[in-house]
């Protein structure tokens, strides 16, 4: 017989099914047991009573302990209007169970999964993650992450955007970070950087004629850890070609708003159109560039987006040095332009950067970019690149916009910060299957680790430490 999901035992009453996962809960009734079968859907009522179950499999159901996984055959039965559980989806019915199977054995888990985990201490949950993600709300977290990128993927597929990977070995890219290096064993002395965002490879493929690209993106930052910061995240990528600020807003904003309504519709979003505030304003006004615009801070089901506009290009670095804000890459507003061409009034230069904001995170950024070559050098100029280390680190870039760049812009939304505030968590790690811990480790596979020195030999590197 093939093995049904408990979610198909609804639809299947007074049938012979087969059903198979693992132990949630186990209720002793004197001689009649109850089973709480949980698998990928939820959970099923299993009842094992002398007489109905075949006698051999009676003296197993005395064994069976939480999460062992089982196999039950029985009839699905409807239960009684007072034995209707409103909690459980198949709370209208429960399985009879005729024959049980053990499909394997399991020890006493570090900590109960039929219970909520967040009151149980971090590092437990980390070290022992495929335990944790059985609990019904980190279940529900990754199913609902899935869930919110298969909506995002078919409403930019819908727009004529297509998902095109890009390289993990690569080399830098600023964005405001420390970078993770590779060596590379067959070049002694280069290295390979994780990319902490794959900017530069979503402008070369606006160069290549793609016009409209997304990806879901794993980014690599080496920067102190925070609830909302982990060291490999996810960014929805896009970028297009031909646009102005208001066009790459308008996808985003439109997207958001539809994933919300589709996917949670329990949630109100305070404004549409999502209101705009200037860096100036928002600084002024909430002595922060990511306000949080909610009415009630208490309410869950309160989404307020705002975005936040002209943002100053370049900003003094402690040494006193002009840097940007935010990456080279952008464009200033139009009207800066030939300021940016001449390197003067750099102070007051206002970028083409929008970042998009949700109840005071950082949930995206992007601008539009530099697409003439000239242009993007000035910038690097301002900030002291010389000609050499120019070359050195965008030659590629300036030698692509010569081949005729078309105009472009983009942004990227930090998909673990827009979850976790979706799913109503406190921090990114719980809507990441595998998160780091606060000390950027893996707990679960014990990593970063030392390795033997055979491999370090053949990485060329001598340990200085
Ligand atoms: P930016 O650096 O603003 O822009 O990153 C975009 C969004 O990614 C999220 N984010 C993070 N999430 C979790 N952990 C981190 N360490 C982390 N760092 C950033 C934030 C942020 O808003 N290339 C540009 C985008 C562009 O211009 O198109 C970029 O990476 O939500």
């Amino acid at each position: 017989m093939k093995r049904i999901f408990t979610s198909e035992t609804v639809s299947k009453i007074d049938e012979t099914v087969k059903v198979a996962g693992w132990i949630n809960a186990r209720r002793d009734m004197g001689k009649v047991k109850f089973f709480d079968l949980r698998d990928k859907d939820g959970l099923l009522q299993v009842v094992v009573a002398p007489g109905d179950v075949e006698a051999e499999f009676e003296a197993i159901s005395e064994d069976i302990r939480p999460e062992w996984v089982v196999e039950f055959e029985g009839v699905v039965k409807a239960r009684g209007a007072k034995q209707i559980n409103d909690k459980l989806a198949t709370g209208t019915v429960e399985l009879l169970a005729k024959k049980i199977s053990v499909l394997n054995k399991a020890k006493t888990p570090p900590f109960e999964l039929d219970k909520d985990t967040s009151g149980i201490g971090e590092d437990n949950r980390l070290k022992y993650r495929y335990l944790d993600l059985r609990s019904e709300r980190m279940a529900k977290n990754i199913r609902a992450r899935h869930a919110v990128f298969q909506e995002m993927r078919k409403l930019l597929g819908n727009q004529g955007f297509i998902e095109v990977e890009t390289p993990v070995l690569t080399k830098g890219t600023p964005e405001g970070a420390r970078e993770y290096l590779v060596p590379a064993r067959l070049h002694p002395g280069k290295f390979y950087v994780l990319p902490q965002a794959p900017q530069q490879f979503k402008q070369l493929l606006m160069t290549a004629g793609i016009e409209r690209y997304y990806q879901m993106a794993k980014c690599f930052r080496d920067e102190d850890q925070r609830g909302d910061r982990q060291p490999e995240f996810t960014q929805m990528d896009f970028e297009m070609s031909f646009v102005e600020e208001q066009d790459v807003m308008a996808v985003i904003e439109e997207m958001m708003i539809k994933v919300v309504e589709t996917l949670y519709p329990e949630k109100k979003i305070q404004q549409v159109p999502f209101p705009r505030i200037t860096y100036k304003e928002a600084m002024e006004k909430y002595g922060v560039d990511r306000p949080d615009l909610r009415k009630d801070k208490n309410d869950p089901n309160e989404l307020a987006f705002c975005w936040v506009v002209d943002f100053p290009f370049f900003e003094k670095d402690e040494a006193g040095n002009w840097t940007f804000t935010h990456n080279p890459f952008s464009a200033s507003k139009p009207e800066f332009h030939q300021d940016v061409l001449e390197k003067k009034n750099i102070e007051n230069i206002i970028a083409a950067q929008y970042d998009i904001v949700l109840n005071g995170f950082e949930i995206g950024g992007g601008s539009i970019r530099n697409h003439q070559p000239e242009a993007l050098k000035a910038v690097l100029e301002i900030i002291g690149f010389n000609e050499e280390q120019i070359q050195n680190q965008f030659g590629h870039m300036l030698e692509a916009f010569e081949f005729g760049a078309p105009p472009h812009g983009g942004l990227a939304l930090g998909m673990d910060r827009i979850m976790a505030i979706l799913q109503n968590e406190p921090n990114i790690r719980e809507v990441m299957a595998f998160p780091k811990d606060g000390n950027a480790r893996d707990l679960m596979m014990d990593v970063p680790s030392e390795l033997p020195a055979k491999a370090l030999k053949e990485a060329n590197i001598k340990l200085d430490v």
